[in-house]
């Protein structure tokens, strides 16, 4: 392992089984034992089913896992909602496969969201300057004043990304954010990904495309709930 990187986050162990509306168990992840370090791309791949998008909500706190553990920068997570919340809303940006931005509200107001509901209070005029910021850095600068529904899918990605990006996280958690992009507009977003995590944040990127995977520094394989050797 190169030295350089350090653990930002870690599995072990973990597995996670969902109790289906018919009292049915589905075994989703059987005990996986991962680890995302600081400036580095990591491409989650396998057929569909096989765990992935569980694996993302384990690391990013918003599924708890029937056993095993999770650690953030060393320390166990702890059980609490409210650290737990607070975690979520502070350690991480997540990237959804529909962009999932709010259609009927402006663009930077949907950008802002997480800093809406930090622990810390922004004034008004540091909010916009941080959305402006990040904004700018994707290129969505001309259109914070539009209305999210009024963008295409490509730019909703992008502001997607900005609102994953504006609270400054460590890590950042993308499931499929291609998947419904062509493939030019999926290449700039893979780009920017890229060198989000190579200026010193993760990212950990679940996805079908082989190309987005191919300019992770590493892919890791899953298949039936596990990772494979
Ligand atoms: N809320 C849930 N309740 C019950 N079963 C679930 C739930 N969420 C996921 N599953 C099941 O857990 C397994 C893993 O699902 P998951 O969504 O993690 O797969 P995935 O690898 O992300 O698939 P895809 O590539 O299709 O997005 C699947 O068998 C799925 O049906
Ligand atoms: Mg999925």
């Amino acid at each position: 392992m190169n030295k350089d990187y350090e653990v930002i986050e870690s599995v072990k162990g973990v597995s996670k089984i969902y109790q289906t509306g018919h009292g049915e168990n589905i075994k989703a992840l059987d005990n996986v034992s991962f680890e995302v370090r600081k400036g580095e791309i990591v491409g989650l791949m396998g057929p569909s089913g096989c765990g992935k998008s569980t694996l993302l909500g384990i690391l990013g706190l918003t599924k708890k896992p029937s056993e095993g553990q999770v650690k953030i920068a060393g320390e166990l997570v702890s059980s609490s909602a409210n650290e737990r919340a607070l975690l979520r809303n502070e350690f991480f940006g997540y990237v959804m496969q529909d962009a999932s931005v709010i259609e009927d509200m402006k663009v930077w107001k949907n950008i802002a969201l997480p800093l809406e509901y930090a622990r810390k209070r922004y004034h008004f005029d540091v909010m916009r300057e941080c959305v402006a910021q990040v904004a700018a850095s994707l290129g969505i600068e001309e259109s914070l004043e539009r209305k999210a529904s009024e963008l295409s899918g490509g730019q909703k990605q992008r502001v997607a990304l900005a609102r994953a990006l504006v609270g400054n996280p460590h890590v950042i958690l993308a499931d499929e954010p291609t998947s419904a992009l062509d493939s030019s507009t999926s290449q700039s977003v893979v780009e920017m990904l890229v060198d989000i995590a190579h200026s010193g944040k993760a990212v950990v990127i679940a996805t079908h495309d082989e190309k987005v995977a191919g300019q992770c520094d590493r892919c890791v394989y899953m298949r039936d709930g596990a990772i494979q050797a």
